[in-house]
């Protein structure tokens, strides 16, 4: 048995067409001004090309992982998918991504937790691998937000882009990696932040589509009191929890919805602006992909042993923090 599980590598991809601000105030009544201040967001990505789905994105970020790491297809003993917007209801979008990868016989399942479906998805690998039952564990957070999105609505699409991260999870020495997980949820949340048709409940109908209801639906205001509050609670809890004091924090890893719940949980939790990562300028909410994306930008300047703490709040709701050690 493992004493502890680490990331020992990461790799992001994001499609090449930029959507800017300025492109967004073609299509809707909004602006960049208002865009920037009230999110933080100027640019994102969109995956464009017939025939392409969130595997595809995902791929792209597993190769580079492969190969960073000189593993071949064989060498991996699961796979796990964090993702809302799957290629297909079923199969799952990580059997998908296997099969394109030549990843043959080997378990892989997807995990739906919105936003914090990386963390969920890590902290189910973590187990894994702290059980023994593992060794070599890829975790991809995927999500193709542009095609849930109703780019008539400009609360909901100035917000979203798309991109996929993957890491590789590992047994290490005690001391290193996954130190500890919180993770929590609240299904009376629901109500503010869903897709309400497509699913069991109200399965798609040409009425359906027609009223929108394959898109995303959020209560803005509501979704943001909550991860503001939550997020930062959540960070101090884990903080407490392991008797770590700010300057004990090397880098905070937010998932990257907007960059005013981002500063909020920074300052609430002591943690000085600059050992933020902040890249939502750049992708937008990329909603399982933020966090893995964050690693992947930040890996050159990450050092052996430092105190990461990695935190998430989204659709469920659902929100958690990771504390751990920096493998390499
Ligand atoms: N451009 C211009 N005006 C806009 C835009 C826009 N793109 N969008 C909304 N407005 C208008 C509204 O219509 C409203 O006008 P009104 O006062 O005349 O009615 C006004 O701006 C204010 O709207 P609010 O929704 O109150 O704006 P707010 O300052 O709250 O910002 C935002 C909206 C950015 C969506 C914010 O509420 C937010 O970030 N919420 C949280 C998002 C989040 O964290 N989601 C969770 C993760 S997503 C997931 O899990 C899948």
């Amino acid at each position: 048995m493992a004493n502890s599980a680490a990331i020992t590598g990461v790799c992001g991809y994001v499609p090449p067409y930029i959507l800017n601000n300025d492109e967004l105030a073609n299509m809707v009544a909004t602006s960049d001004e208002w865009i920037q201040s009230r999110t933080g967001i100027q640019e994102r990505r969109i995956l464009k090309g017939k025939g392409l789905g969130t595997s595809d994105m995902a791929v792209e970020a597993v190769k580079g992982l492969l190969s960073k790491r000189e593993l071949l297809p064989q060498d991996i003993d699961l796979l796990i998918c964090a993702t809302v917007t799957p290629d297909m209801q079923f199969p799952a979008t990580a059997n998908i991504i296997c099969h394109k990868l030549g990843i043959q016989n080997t378990p892989s399942f997807d995990v739906s937790a919105a936003c914090s479906g990386f963390l969920y998805a890590l902290n189910t690998a973590n187990a894994f691998i702290r059980s023994g039952i593992y060794q070599k564990i890829i975790v991809v957070g995927a999500d193709t937000m542009s095609t849930i999105i109703d780019y008539e609505d400009r609360a909901t699409c100035v917000l979203f882009g798309d991109g996929a991260g993957a890491i590789l999870l590992e047994g290490k020495e005690e001391g290193i990696g996954i130190i500890d997980c919180i993770l929590k949820s609240d299904g009376s949340g629901a109500q503010y932040l869903h897709q309400k048709a497509g699913g069991s409940l109200k399965p798609a109908s040409q009425a359906t589509v027609l009223a929108k209801e394959h898109y995303v639906f959020q209560d803005g205001r509501s979704v943001y009191r909550f991860a503001v509050q939550n997020m930062a609670a959540i960070v101090l809890e884990i903080m407490e929890k392991n008797q770590l004091t700010s300057e004990d924090v090397d880098w905070l890893v937010p998932h990257q919805a907007n960059k005013r719940i981002i500063d909020a949980t920074g300052k609430r939790a002591g943690i000085s602006p600059d050992k933020v990562m902040l890249n939502i300028h750049k992708y937008g909410n990329t909603t399982a992909a933020t966090i893995p994306l964050c690693l992947w930008e930040w890996e050159s300047k990450l050092q052996k042993g430092n105190n990461l703490i990695l935190t998430a709040f989204g659709g469920g709701f659902t929100w958690g923090a990771i504390y751990l050690k920096w493998a390499y």
